[in-house]
């Protein structure tokens, strides 16, 4: 009998869309480690590629079949001797088409089915069984992952809840990634001490819908008998080692007064907050199923700017929903004005397969689509420019994340999650320190750093 050998094999990951995607597919290299498997740069030093889909806009699924086909040629290249696995969300949802679709590729996993990708490449070798896994178990999947976490940046993304109830009539997320899950906290207690023992110094919460995470509260706290995010984020907190923490991305329904005191109490949260609007007409936010009005997004913008004066907004929008008007459109860039996001992403609305939207009368013209797409981003991008040029003078703690290619430059985020690079600084990399901001740009900032020793403790 063959002894077993434990060889390399060249993994790939091609991680398209959002937050989710990307942690996915580092929890999907600590997967397939144990088997061998460890990261190459190209696909064609590859023995595995795994292409972490998304299915959010019709453009990134096309995306998807397009790369396939580059793959079927080189693994004809390779004599057939290539793997192909398809996850993420598009596999989810299209998981059968693309298997009939494209029979280069060996097997198709959703987004709570990858911790199976072991068994199904053992299967897939013995020609045996089932090579297409999308079943809805976001509670074994966590429980099956390993509870090591290789990491190697200073910034790292924990999953704290996945899935989605909200059914906004846009979207497909409830049907790829299933219904709202938080994670217990003991589990993500556990992974941020992990985290912060590799030298993570900034923690990223993420989540489809973050902030409706809940959970028991341990044991030690008499205080209640079941947690909210605020109440996760002030015990991470207290974690030696941990400097920054960020939650992504949230609902306004969920925007509980925990949360917001936060903001108000903890110094390692950042001040940033992503909170999608997608539209400021209160018509299309019905339409939308949103459940809250413009005014309720402008009460919440009002109450956590109470608590954290400096705070920076996100959001995303969509033009064109169905039965988009001039005047609904007109109400969106006046919630624009009057909120000032720091940054956003715009879309025109894209119907998909399966969403209530998707059958709605009065589909808004491409044309019209274009038009105020062009239209919103010129007013976020002139208010982007604007948040950026009255950064300059200020001092703020970056954490430095990677060395830049130009020679000797240092990029890291701001608390407000401007992008900043500064020169004579690569020394600085995996580190936070206080820079005086001495330029700006509508999407960066440039920096000084004020002393090398002024690096921040705190
Ligand atoms: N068309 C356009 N944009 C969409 N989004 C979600 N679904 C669609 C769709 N069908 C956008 C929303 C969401 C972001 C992740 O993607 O703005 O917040
Ligand atoms: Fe999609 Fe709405 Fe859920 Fe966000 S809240 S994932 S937009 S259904």
């Amino acid at each position: 009998m063959a002894e077993f050998k434990p060889n390399t094999k060249g993994l790939f990951i091609k991680t398209y869309g959002c937050q989710m995607n990307v942690y996915d597919s580092e929890r999907m290299r600590d997967v397939l480690k144990p088997l061998g498997y460890s990261p190459v740069d190209s696909p064609e030093a590859a023995d595995l590629v795994v292409l972490n889909t998304c299915h959010i806009r019709e453009k990134a699924t096309e995306k998807v079949f397009s790369e396939l086909g580059r793959l079927r040629d080189l693994k004809r290249e390779t004599g057939g001797n290539l793997r192909i696995a398809v996850a993420g969300c598009v596999a989810q949802a299209e998981g059968e088409e693309i298997m009939r679709r494209e029979p280069a590729v060996d097997m198709v996993v959703g987004p709570q089915s990858y911790h199976r990708l072991p068994e199904m490449i053992a299967r897939l070798s013995r020609k045996t069984g089932d090579v297409l896994e999308t079943d809805f178990a976001a509670e074994e999947k966590f429980d099956a992952l390993p509870k090591t976490r290789e990491v190697d940046g200073v910034s790292a993304f924990l999953s704290a809840q996945e899935g989605c109830d909200k059914f906004c009539t846009f979207c497909v997320v409830p049907y790829t990634r299933g219904a709202e899950f938080s994670r217990g906290v003991d589990a993500i207690v556990e992974e941020a001490r992990e985290l912060a023992r590799q030298g993570v110094k900034e923690i990223v919460l993420i989540g489809q819908n973050v902030n409706a995470w809940h959970g028991q509260a341990p044991a030690h706290d008499a205080r209640a008998v079941e947690w909210r995010l605020g109440d996760l984020i002030r015990h991470i907190a207290r974690i030696g080692g941990v400097e920054r923490i960020r939650y992504t991305t949230s609902h306004p329904r969920d925007m509980a007064d925990d949360l917001i005191d936060a903001h108000r109490d903890v110094e390692q949260l950042a001040p940033f907050l992503h909170l999608p609007v997608q539209s400021g007409s209160d018509r299309i936010l019905k339409a939308m199923n949103r459940q809250h009005t413009a005014a309720d997004y402008l009460r919440i913008v009002e109450r956590v700017r109470a608590a954290r004066p400096d705070i920076a907004f996100a959001s995303d929008f969509i033009v064109g929903f169905p039965g988009e008007s001039d005047a609904d459109f007109e109400a969106t860039l006046q919630l624009v004005r009057d909120v000032g996001f720091a940054q956003a992403f715009s879309f025109k609305y894209s119907p998909r397969p399966g969403t209530p939207a998707a059958g709605m009368q009065l589909q808004v013209d491409e044309r019209i689509k274009d038009e105020r797409l062009a239209c919103l981003q010129s007013l976020l991008n002139e208010q982007a420019q604007a948040i950026n040029d009255a950064s300059i003078g200020r001092r703020m703690k970056v954490l430095f994340s990677r060395a830049a290619r130009r020679d000797g430059q240092a990029l890291g985020y701001s608390p407000y999650m401007q992008s900043v690079h500064v020169d004579n600084g690569a020394h600085m990399t995996g580190r936070m320190a206080e820079i005086e901001v001495i330029g700006a740009t509508m999407t960066s900032l440039r920096g000084r750093l004020v002393t090398a020793a002024a690096e921040a403790t705190a």
